[in-house]
């Protein structure tokens, strides 16, 4: 059983990502969720959390986090996940409570309380881990690793070189990336690999509650991928999930990986040194390849227990 804490964006793929991980309740306890300014604002993130954990009947604390990145102000994506920051369902609006922490402290306190070492997951913009780590050296005791969606090898999203987990805070990813803490990091390279096809969407239209919250994010979801090339959508932030799940759907490559800060054209690229001669310690595993039919399945499982949930309550 691992413990995890998201620290997340939502954002179509991050819900579906919370979704996952409540369904695998005997294999990752979740221990709580932090928001972060990225895909939306703070406030619209936040809300959007409070609607997922509601919808799913969850019972798991809620902090919201920082507004936005260290350095510049926030960059938000509405090309890709519309103005409420997860267009798509109709929710009513819920007062699933909200911790009096703020998403950092929360972040600490939990960890700290916490017997085992913990996982973080992170799905948005890496300001909060940034924050943690800089303002409580000594929970990197009692981290198990870091699981990220962000960055990628060969090339961005954001821009032609950055991805926008990364674009929008480069100087906290630095931070994260150079702890010294084993990470696994989901980047572009692998999760534009892990898409579901329009026919696979589709699927879930007749299904139960949960599998019909999925169909109208994916709908949303995937047409908005259009307009930057994509006819299927690419899952980035499930990859992180997926990974804890069944990490044998995926492989990839160890390395030390740095983030460009400077002002240039490269800000936000991720980058490893690939010589072969490179001498120090690899922390970090990029994944680049993922089974996407098991990743596709290990999603319809989840939607198919937690329809069945629903049903029996
Ligand atoms: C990442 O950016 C966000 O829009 C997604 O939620 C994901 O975390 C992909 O680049
Ligand atoms: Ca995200």
């Amino acid at each position: 059983m691992k413990k995890i804490l998201i620290d997340c964006d939502p954002g179509h793929d991050d819900a579906l990502a919370l979704m996952v991980a409540l369904a695998h309740p005997e294999e990752l306890e979740l221990l709580g969720v932090t928001t972060i300014g990225g895909n939306q604002t703070l406030s619209r993130v936040t809300e959007n959390a409070k609607n997922i954990l509601y919808f799913l009947a969850a019972d798991v604390p809620l902090a919201a986090g920082e507004e936005g990145p260290l350095v510049k102000s926030l960059k938000t994506a509405p090309e890709a996940h519309g103005e409420s920051g997860m267009e798509g369902p109709y929710f009513e609006g819920t007062d699933y409570p909200l911790s009096q922490a703020t998403g950092v402290e929360f972040l600490y306190q939990t960890i700290k309380q916490t017997d085992d070492k913990v996982t973080l997951v992170a799905l948005g913009p890496l300001t909060n881990i940034a924050l943690l780590l800089k303002g409580h050296p000594e929970v990197t005791e009692s981290i198990e690793e870091i699981v990220l969606m962000g960055g990628g090898l060969s090339h961005g999203n954001q821009t032609a070189l950055a991805e926008f987990n990364i674009y929008v805070d480069p100087e906290a990813a630095e931070i994260v990336f150079q702890s010294g803490l084993p990470i696994v990091m989901a980047g572009l390279d692998v999760t534009e690999k892990a898409e579901i096809t329009v026919a696979e969407i589709e699927q879930l239209a007749g299904r139960g509650r949960v599998s019909r919250l999925a169909y109208e994010l994916l709908s949303f979801y995937n047409e908005s991928g259009r307009q930057f090339g994509f006819i299927d959508s690419p899952l980035h932030d499930l990859c992180t999930i997926a990974y804890l799940l069944k990490p044998e759907i995926f492989s990839g490559v160890q390395a030390d990986i740095h983030v460009i800060t400077d002002e240039s054209p490269a800000r936000g690229l991720t980058y490893g040194d690939f010589r072969r001669a490179a001498v120090g310690p690899k922390p970090v595993l990029v994944l680049q390849e993922v089974m996407r039919e098991e990743f596709v399945a290990l999603l319809l499982t989840a939607l198919t227990r937690l329809d069945a949930e629903e049903a029996n309550q």
